[in-house]
């Protein structure tokens, strides 16, 4: 079985690289997944249409930023859906032991991750393949298909892949809490509504957060190392925006929910340590987080919707169970911004591959 499955032309176009072109083609290529997602999810039809069953447990296995893709999945899957939920780091796979009644959800925008290949081999579940790659060596492992349709991703920092794998993840997990009858038609209603207007804000926080994005870099763009925080549904924007970082930049960067600071991480604080905090939840929450880094001296830089933010993003009224997807696009923008600066390769970072097919 395999939805989505289309590709398109490798043209650069005016574009300055091919990461700035990925990034401006996220709302593009969103409105097309969920063009043939929204309405397949009443009733959990899109596991029919994928040819599988309900699932008691899922277990999703990724690596690097489908990862992170993974994580927004899971934390869908367990707090709307009422579904086990649990994510597996492809290249540690040990502790996951077989269980009835799972299906493992494969996230890989290559579909040739070794890791991922390699860690299918030790369960028996029905496997469900989320990619880019449809032909790839893991849409044929795998008993069904979500392809994303994003057409060829050439930048090694996955961009487009990340946000249209967050679209997949979260659609799955609706179809199957609809399915298993933990999410009504009424809240499914509402999601799907929060879900359609995605594209519009990735486009608006793509304008919003290009200027101070560019500004922020010019700023930053001599600092040794960052900082990433977030609470809830926030945490895996801030370890994405981490990765984004960390891979084009060669910087040093470390993410923790913010209620882990002060376990450890705060050590690393002084005076003007950017700590960059995407807000995932009213401020309420991330309010102590950030006294406890401006209380050090340490710079703030927050991500959010709030009139304050350094990177200003597009928000939905209420925050949706996937969290500030909308805060990718923003902390992509400074990843790439910052490694112009640097004078660093945007499309082809050091020691790295776009498909990892070694374990
Ligand atoms: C993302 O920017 C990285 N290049 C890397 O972490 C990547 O996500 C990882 O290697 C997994 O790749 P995949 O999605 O093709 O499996």
């Amino acid at each position: 079985w395999s939805l989505g499955a289309r590709s398109t032309a490798v043209d650069r176009g005016s574009a300055p690289d091919f990461t700035a072109k990925e990034i401006d083609e996220q709302p593009a290529a969103t409105r097309r997944l969920l063009d043939g997602l929204l309405g397949r999810l009443h009733g959990g039809r899109l596991l029919g249409d994928l040819g599988l069953g309900t699932p008691e447990r899922v277990r999703l296995v990724a690596c690097g930023t489908s990862g992170h893709a993974a994580e927004v999945t899971a934390r869908v899957l367990a707090v709307e859906g009422g579904i086990p939920a649990r994510v597996v780091t492809a290249s540690e796979p040990d502790l996951a032991v077989p269980e009835p009644g799972t299906l493992t959800v494969a996230l890989s925008q290559s579909g040739e991750t070794a890791d991922v290949l390699a860690a299918l081999d030790r369960w028996g579940d029905p496997v469900l393949a989320i990619t880019n790659a449809p032909r790839s060596s893991l849409a044929r492992r795998a008993d069904a298909v979500l392809g994303l349709g994003c057409g060829p991703e050439v930048g090694v920092a996955a961009t487009k892949t990340f946000t249209s794998q967050v679209v997949a993840g979260v659609a799955v997990a609706l179809a199957v809490g609809a399915r298993a009858g933990a999410v009504s038609a009424s809240r499914l209603a509402q999601l799907e509504s929060v879900l359609d207007g995605l594209p519009a804000r990735l486009a608006t926080t793509a304008s919003l957060a290009a200027a101070p994005a560019a500004a922020l870099a010019d700023e930053l763009a001599d600092e040794p190392g960052v900082v990433f925080v977030s609470r809830g549904a926030g945490v895996p924007y801030a370890r994405e925006g981490a990765l984004k970082l960390e891979e084009l930049t060669y910087r040093r960067v470390q993410a923790v929910p913010a209620g882990e600071l002060k376990h450890g991480p705060i050590a690393l604080l002084g005076p003007g340590t950017p700590v960059v905090v995407v807000n995932a939840e009213p401020r309420g929450r991330l309010a102590v987080g950030v006294s406890e880094i401006t209380a050090r001296g340490a710079r703030a830089v927050l991500v959010g919707a709030s009139e304050d933010a350094t990177l200003p993003i597009s928000s939905p009224a209420e925050e949706p169970p996937w969290g500030p997807l909308e805060a990718a696009v923003a902390l992509q923008l400074f990843a790439r911004e910052m490694t112009v600066r640097l004078g660093h390769e945007v499309d082809r970072p050091r020691n790295l591959a776009k498909s990892v097919t070694v374990e």
